[in-house]
Parts: C-alpha cells; structure tokens; sequence
C-alpha cells in the first residue's frame, strides 16, 4: 500500500470527518505485516519515535524494558484529560483501527497478549465498534478490554491507569510507588502504557518502517504530531504537523494575525506561557519547548486573543486544577488552593493583594518538586509562566484594579464534567 508522503499521516486516511470503519482502513492501508519481534523492536527503536502523551520519551526504550518482565500487559492511553486537547478523541473517533493496530503491534513486541484500551466515555463506542469488526473478521491475536477514563485532569497519568484498571483509587495517581508501572503494573504484572497517538505511529512505521517515518521531523524529533489548536478560528482544531515546523508556518499565521494574539499557552495547563512571537518562530518540538522552560505537552496550543483577561483566564485554571489535585501531597493539600486564591485576588481583587506580585515565586516554589506526581509542578510552570508574559496586565489590575469586560476563553470543565 502507498505510503502517506505529505505531512498528514494519522490523519491521511480521514480528511474528512468520515469514521474510518475496517474494509476502507485495510483497502488504505493494508494489513500489518506479520514481522518478527526483533524486527519490530529495532524499527521502533530506529525510528526515533517518542511518546505523544505530554512526557515525550523514546518508545523504543520503554519496550525493551517492558519486554524483559513477564506475562506484561499494554494499555492503549486515550484518557485525554487535558481539557484543551481534543486529538486522542479526533483519532479513536475517525482512525480507531490505526490506534488498535499499533496496539496489538506494541503487545505481540513486548509480549504480552491482554490490551486495555483505556479512554474516555467519549470514546467508548468508537473504540467497541471498531474492537467488534476485528473480532468478526479474527484481526488480532491478543485479546482487547475496553476501561473506561474517570474524567479528570489527572485519570491519563500511567500510575492512576493502572490505578483504574486494578479497581483501587479510581484515577488517582499512586501516592507511594515503589517500582514504576512498566516493572510493576496492572495486576502486578509490567505494564506498557503508550498514548494512542504514539501506537497509530507505531502501525504506520510497521508497515513503512523506520526511514519512511524519519522522513518528515526532525533527528531528535521525527515524525509528525496532532495539535490541538485553540484561539485561532471559531471553535478548536486538531492538525497534524511534521515536528520542527513553526507553528507560524503551519497555521499560516501573518503578522498581522499575530499582533492580535496576547501571547500562546504551549503545553495546556500543565505546560506554559510564551510571548507570541516566541512561540509562534519556537520549532515545535519538546526540546525547543523545553529549553524555553515550557513543554509542547501532549501537543497543545492556545493563542490567547486580544479582548480576554489573561489574569482571569489563568485564575480560572489555577483553580480548576486545584480541584483536580488528588488531595494525597502536601502540595496538592495545602499549596494549590493558597496559589489559586492569590491569583483569584490579582484577577478579581488586586487592591486587597498585599505585597503586590511578590508572594508568588515563593507559593510556586512551595508546590514545585514536592508531590508524589508531576501535577503540582506543572501547576507551579503554567503559573510562573503567566506572571512573566503577563507582567504588565498584572501591573495594571495592581494599579488601576481588574479589567472591567472580559469572556472565560480557555476550556475549564466544571465540577459536573462540562466544559465552560
Ligand atoms: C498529570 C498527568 C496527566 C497525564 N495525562 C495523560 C493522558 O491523558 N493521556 C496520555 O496518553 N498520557 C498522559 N500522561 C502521560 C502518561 O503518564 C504516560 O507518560 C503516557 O501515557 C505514556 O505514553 P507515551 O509514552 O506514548 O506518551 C499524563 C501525565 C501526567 C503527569
Ligand atoms: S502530587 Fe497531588 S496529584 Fe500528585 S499524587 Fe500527590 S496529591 Fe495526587
């Protein structure tokens, strides 16, 4: 079957917003074929393939350390938590039999025959539907169970899904581990668990191999991502871009475009805050991210436009991610909600604000490296971030008092799940 060769790969087969049922994923892409274990590892490992889901690590070397356990288990990761990102949904809706191809390619590799595809009530029917026509026609030799996400901020986090499938602390990442789940899992037994973006690459580089997949990104970062794009038109997009590419040139953005945006959140609620210009000329990679002091995340983008409060619009999310902490850390106990109330005051109340901006390195560094998972930290980044690219506007409620007008832009679920 022809290999995709423009920068759509994942999102090739859809175009549209046409669900991809089995007879047209198979008549474009063919069956996967059938390659020894070796083969599959090595083509993951020269692929350069890294993992999609926020944390960017190389698949290849996960697999091997999972390989080397016994009886493992694979979870296919499609919780999404991350209110601004919609692309783990876009896939399992529109190419399911991609993400359940890289899966079964992912257990026959690390060994394992059981396959929790693990995803959102959203995505519940998709996912069964497609697990159905493969059983009707004897696709796959491992077995599939479908678990549904707790929708929380924190359900996708590799500890807290093995946390829901195991039935204990339901979405709640483990307070103490003493082995890291691709040792000690589900069941006890090592666990694989790979974001859903990251396997329907691993079916393309399957069947196209590791120098088709290395064409397009960059040496450290080959392959393309989905990015989920919100603040540029009405409502949020997914795209899928080569990595490396500026998202200036893959949105198409002018210059005078961009001096309508404030400033670009990359990485989502748990990432950071730059300028525009910054993000907008930034490669998007992890590494460009990183050495910005942000993270690209699981592939997240907000242009924050003119006419929103940023203060507001952080407050918002500070405290919903408060809501969202596990309650098990001091962090997460004590810090977030002092955190949340001060940005809270700089947003609504800035005149009752003693101290001014001071107290807030200080209630950052209070919750950064402190809990048992990452989540404070990326709480502390996110806030940190916005009080240096909205330093002014900050000057500004402190001087002349909050912002009169303003719309809640950024997507916050409440507490009934809704996003408002
Ligand atoms: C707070 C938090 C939330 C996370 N949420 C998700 C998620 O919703 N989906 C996901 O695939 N990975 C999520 N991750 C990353 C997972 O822990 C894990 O690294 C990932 O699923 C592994 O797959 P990958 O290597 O293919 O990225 C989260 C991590 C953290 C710290
Ligand atoms: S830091 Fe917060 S979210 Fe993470 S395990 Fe501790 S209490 Fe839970």
């Amino acid at each position: 079957m022809t290999a995709p060769t423009g920068p759509g790969r994942l999102l090739d087969s859809v175009g549209t917003a046409e669900v991809v049922r089995l007879d047209a994923h198979l008549a474009r892409w063919g069956a996967v074929p059938d390659l020894p274990v070796r083969s599959l590892l090595e083509a993951v490992d020269q692929s350069g393939l890294r993992g999609h889901g926020g944390a960017w690590f190389p698949v290849g070397a996960k697999w091997r350390s999972v390989a080397a356990g016994r009886s493992p288990i694979v979870v296919a990761n499609g919780a999404e938590g991350e209110p601004a990102s919609g692309k783990d949904r876009l896939l399992l809706h529109h190419a399911p039999h991609l993400v359940l191809d890289g899966a079964a390619v992912a257990a026959k590799a690390v060994g394992a025959r059981r396959v929790i595809v693990h995803v959102s009530d959203d995505s519940v029917a998709d996912v069964t539907t497609a697990l159905a026509e493969r059983e009707r026609r004897g696709v796959d030799a491992c077995s599939f169970e479908v678990v549904i996400a707790p929708d929380r901020f924190l359900s996708g986090q590799e500890s807290a899904v093995v946390n829901t499938v195991n039935g204990r602390n339901i979405g709640i990442p483990s307070f103490v581990a003493l082995r890291p789940v691709r040792e000690q899992g589900i069941a006890g037994r090592p666990t694989l668990v790979q974001n859903v973006e990251s396997l329907a690459d691993v079916a393309l580089i399957a069947r196209y191999g590791p120098q088709w997949f290395r064409s397009v990104g960059t040496h450290d970062s080959p392959g393309t991502a989905l990015i989920t794009v919100t603040g540029l038109w009405e409502s949020s997009r997914i795209v899928e871009v080569p990595l490396g590419t500026t998202l200036e040139n893959a949105l198409g953005i002018t210059p005078g475009r961009a001096d309508t945006i404030q400033a670009v959140l990359l990485g989502g609620y748990g990432g950071g805050w730059l300028p525009t210009s910054t993000a907008l000329s930034l490669p998007f990679t992890e590494e460009a991210a990183r050495a910005l002091g942000t993270s690209i995340g699981a592939g997240v983008a907000v242009l924050l436009p003119a006419g929103v409060c940023p203060l507001v619009e952080v407050a918002r999310v500070a405290r919903y991610m408060e809501g969202e902490g596990a309650g098990q850390c001091g962090p997460c106990v004590n810090g977030l909600d002092v955190l949340a109330s001060q940005l809270e005051l700089l947003a609504h109340r800035p005149h009752t604000l003693s101290g001014g901006l001071s107290a807030f390195p200080t209630l950052c560094g209070l919750v950064e490296g402190r809990g048992a998972c990452h989540h404070p930290d990326g709480v502390a980044r996110f806030v940190r971030s916005a009080l240096g690219v909205f330093g002014d506007h900050a000057a500004v409620h402190l001087q002349r008092g909050p912002c009169q007008t303003t719309r809640p832009f950024l997507p916050v679920p409440s507490a009934s799940g809704v996003l408002r």
